[in-house]
C-alpha cells in the first residue's frame, strides 16, 4: 500500500514536470554514454525538475531587492528587480518560481529607459513547486520589476515574536532558502543552475539589526551597535538562489578574528564566540588544502533553537543552530562543515538537487579533513563511524533509487527529501575511497584544481565525472578503474571497494557497553570523564532495540541522560526510552520537543512516539504546544509523521477486506 502511494506521487510529479518542461530530455539521457559530448550530457543533467524557470531561454544575472520587514503582519513587502540575459532572441515570456506570494504589479524596462506595465499570470500552486509566474515580455525587457508581499506562512521564513526570543524584547525573523524556499520570499529563477549577483535595501523597525548573505554597504558600522532600521547589502559574486539569506533581530557582533565573527542575541554572543573560537584556524586549514577563501569575510549568525537545521552555508554569513554549543567544542565540526561549503557548494555548486552529493558529500569529506587537522584523526574517525552506522540503518531495499549519488530524473519528489545518508555519508565515502586509492597529496591537488576549474559555476555529476576522468583516472593510471568509479556514482548501496574505518576510542566504548549489558557494570568514571559527545552517542546507539526500565534508570542515575542539555545525546536517548516504555522520561521528552526545533534532533523521537497509541497522544499534545514556535519546515515534517501514523492506525482498525 505504501508502495502504491509513493508511485502515485511520483507519477504526479512526473506529470507536473513534463507539463512545464516541454523540451526536457528523455529520462535515459542521465546515463553516461561514450558518444555523447560532454556539453550535451551536461545540458541534459542540468534540467531542474524543481523549477519552472527556463534558463536555456533567459537567465537572471542580477537581483536588486527593496524590502520592508513588517513584524506586525509577519510579511515582507517589497520589490525584486531582475536584470536579464536573454539567450533565446525569440522568447516572449519570463517564467519565474513563486510560492504564496501576492503580486501587485510588474513593470519592465524598455530600451528607451522608460518602464512599462507587463501582463502576467500566476498559475495554481503545486504542493511542492509553488506557482509558476508567467510574465509577458514580447520585447525581452533588459530589466523586470515585481512588486509583491510574502505570506505570513512563507515556507522560507520564520517569524518569532519577542516573547519567543532569548532577550524577549525584539522580534526575530530569519530565512532558510535551501532547497526551494527562496521562491517564498523572492520571485526568481529558483534553481541552482542559475547564478546572479545581488543588492538589497532593507527597512525594519529601528531597534532591529539585519544581516544577509552579502557585504554590508561600504562604510556601514557592522558592530550591530548603530541601528537605524535602514540597511544596504551587496553580494558581488554570482550565487545560486538557495544562498539568498536574511536574518533580523536584536543582534550584536563579537569578532573571532579580523575576518570572522559571530552575530547573536546579546545573551548568547560570548558563549558562541568561545565555542566557535577555532573558526579562524579552520579557515586557514581549508585554505592550505584548497586555496584562498574567496568570500572575504566568514561571519556566523546564531539562530534561535527553532532553526530547522544544524547549519546553513549562506555565503559570508553561515546560519547556525544554538544546539551546537555544548561547552566543550565537541560539536564544532558543524562550523568546519559550513565553512567547507565555501569551496564545495558555494564556489562549485550542484546544478540540480539530484546531484546534492556534489555539495554535501564533498563538504562532509572536507569537514573530516579540517577536523583531522585541528582535533586529530581519532575524532574525525569517530564521526565517520557514526555516519556510516547511520547509513547502514537508513539504506533499505525500499529506498534503493535514492541510494544513487548521481540522482536520476523523476526520483526525487521533494528536494528537501534527499536521502541524507546518500548525499552526506556515501558522498564523503566516495571521496575517501578516491583519496585512499590515489594517495592523499595527489588527491588534494586534484580537489584544489577542481575547485579552481569550476569556480563560480554550477555543475552536474556528469561534469564531475568527466573532469575526474581526465584529471584523476587517466592521470594516475592503474589506481581506480572507470567501472569502480561508475559504481560509486551510479549504483545503489555501498560498493565493495569502500575503505573501512575503525576507531580505538569506540572499541573502548563498545567494551564498556558490553560490561553494562552483560553484568550491569557501569563504565568507570575515570574513563567516562574523558568521553566526548561522540563517545556518548556511540554508547547509546550500540544498545539493543530496548532496555529494561531499570537499566535505563541505572544509566540515568549515573549519567543524567534524561534532561540532557546535549541535543545529540537526546536524539539517541529519547527514542530508546520510548521504545523501552520508560515513561519516567516523558516530561523531559516533552520539554525537549518544545524547546528545540532542529529536525534531525527531534524527528527520531517523534517517529518512535507515534508507534503506540499512548506515544501518539503525547506526540500530538506536545506538538500542539510546540507548533507556534516551530519553523514551517519542522511543522511539515511533524505533521506528516503524525498523519501517517493516524492513517496506519485507522487502517488497522478497519476489518480486513481481503
Ligand atoms: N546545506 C545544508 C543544509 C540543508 C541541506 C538545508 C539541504 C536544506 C536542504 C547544511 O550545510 C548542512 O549540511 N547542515 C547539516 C550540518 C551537519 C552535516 C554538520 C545539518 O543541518 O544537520
Ligand atoms: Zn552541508
Amino acid at each position: 500500500m505504501r508502495h502504491s502511494i509513493l508511485m502515485l506521487s511520483l507519477a504526479a510529479v512526473l506529470a507536473v514536470t513534463a507539463g512545464c518542461k516541454r523540451d526536457a530530455a528523455p529520462a535515459d539521457a542521465n546515463q553516461p554514454t561514450a558518444t555523447a559530448t560532454s556539453a550535451t550530457a551536461a545540458a541534459a543533467h542540468m534540467i531542474d525538475e524543481h523549477s519552472y524557470a527556463e534558463p536555456d531561454k533567459v537567465k537572471v544575472k542580477d537581483l536588486a531587492l527593496d524590502l520592508k520587514v513588517d513584524f506586525d503582519r509577519k510579511v515582507i513587502d517589497g520589490s525584486a528587480t531582475l536584470a536579464l540575459d536573454w539567450i533565446d532572441q525569440t522568447a516572449t515570456q519570463l517564467n519565474l518560481d513563486t510560492r504564496d506570494l501576492t503580486i501587485s504589479k510588474i513593470v519592465g524596462e524598455r530600451s528607451d529607459g522608460k518602464w512599462e506595465d507587463l501582463k502576467y499570470a500566476l498559475a495554481p500552486a503545486d504542493k511542492v513547486l509553488g506557482s509558476k509566474l508567467t510574465i509577458e515580455t514580447p520585447k525581452r525587457n533588459p530589466r523586470v520589476r515585481i512588486t509583491y508581499t510574502t505570506s505570513p506562512g512563507a515556507s522560507g521564513l520564520q517569524w518569532l515574536t519577542a516573547a519567543m526570543t532569548e532577550g524577549k524584547k525584539t522580534p526575530f525573523m530569519f530565512s532558510q532558502s535551501q532547497q526551494i524556499h527562496a521562491r517564498s520570499w523572492v520571485p526568481l529563477q529558483d534553481t541552482p543552475s542559475v547564478r546572479f549577483t545581488y543588492t538589497a535595501h532593507v527597512l525594519t523597525p529601528k531597534d532591529a539589526m539585519v544581516v544577509m548573505s552579502a557585504a554590508f554597504e561600504p562604510g556601514a558600522d557592522n558592530s550591530g551597535n548603530k541601528r537605524d532600521g535602514d540597511y544596504s547589502f551587496k553580494m558581488s559574486n554570482a550565487i545560486p538562489s538557495y544562498l539568498l539569506a536574511i536574518g533580523v533581530g536584536d543582534l550584536v557582533f563579537k569578532p573571532i578574528s579580523n575576518r570572522s565573527g559571530i552575530w547573536a542575541e546579546p545573551a548568547s554572543v560570548d558563549r558562541a564566540a568561545n565555542e566557535f573560537s577555532d573558526t579562524e584556524k579552520m579557515i586557514q586549514t581549508a585554505e592550505k588544502l584548497y586555496g584562498p577563501y574567496r568570500w572575504e569575510r566568514y561571519d556566523m549568525l546564531l539562530l534561535p533553537p527553532s532553526f530547522p537545521y544544524g547549519g546553513m552555508e549562506n555565503p559570508r554569513m553561515t546560519f547556525l543552530t544554538p544546539t551546537a554549543i555544548v561547552g566543550d567544542k565537541s560539536l564544532v565540526s558543524l562550523i568546519a562543515h559550513e565553512l567547507a561549503h565555501s569551496w564545495s557548494g558555494n564556489l562549485v555548486t550542484f546544478s540540480t538537487a539530484k546531484d546534492a552529493w556534489l555539495n554535501e558529500g564533498v563538504t562532509t569529506y572536507v569537514e573530516g579533513r579540517i577536523d583531522e587537522e585541528l582535533y586529530g584523526k581519532d575524532r574525525a574517525d569517530m564521526e565517520r563511524v557514526i555516519a556510516r552506522n547511520e547509513l547502514k540503518q537508513e539504506f533499505s531495499e525500499e529506498n534503493k533509487a535514492l541510494q544513487v549519488l548521481a540522482g536520476k530524473p523523476g526520483e526525487l519528489k521533494d528536494p528537501d527529501d534527499n536521502l541524507g545518508s546518500t548525499v552526506y555519508a556515501k558522498g564523503a565515502w566516495f571521496m575517501q575511497f578516491l583519496e585512499q586509492r590515489i594517495g592523499r597529496a595527489d588527491f588534494d591537488a586534484f580537489l584544489r584544481g577542481y575547485f579552481d576549474h569550476f569556480a563560480f559555476q554550477s555543475i552536474s555529476s556528469q561534469q564531475f565525472a568527466d573532469y575526474a576522468k581526465a584529471n584523476l583516472l587517466d592521470k594516475y593510471p592503474g589506481k581506480v578503474t572507470q567501472a569502480e568509479f561508475d559504481e560509486w556514482l551510479h549504483e545503489p548501496g555501498i560498493p565493495a571497494t569502500a575503505p573501512q574505518v575503525t576507531s580505538a576510542r569506540f572499541d573502548a566504548v563498545d567494551a564498556a557497553r558490553k560490561g553494562f549489558l552483560d553484568a550491569g557494570t557501569l563504565p568507570a568514571a575515570a574513563a567516562t570523564k574523558q568521553w566526548s559527545t561522540q563517545e556518548w552517542v556511540h554508547f547509546i546507539e550500540g544498545m539493543p532495540e530496548t532496555l529494561k526500565p531499570e537499566q535505563l534508570a541505572a544509566l540515568d542515575a549515573a549519567y543524567h541522560f534524561t534532561g540532557t542539555p546535549n541535543g545529540e545525546i537526546a536524539q539517541r536517548w529519547y527514542p530508546l526510552a520510548v521504545r523501552s516504555g520508560y515513561t519516567q522520561a516523558n516530561a523531559e521528552i516533552a520539554k525537549f520537543l518544545e524547546r528545540v526545533g532542529r529536525r534531525k534532533l527531534i524527528m527520531p523521537t517523534y517517529k518512535e512516539l507515534v508507534k503506540t497509541p499512548a506515544g501518539l497522544a503525547l506526540a500530538e499534545e506536545t506538538f500542539a504546544k510546540a507548533k507556534p514556535g516551530y519553523h514551517p519546515i519542522t511543522t511539515g515534517s511533524v505533521e506528516s509523521t503524525i498523519a501517517d501514523a493516524k492513517a496506519a492506525e485507522a487502517k488497522a482498525a478497519q476489518p480486513a477486506s481481503k
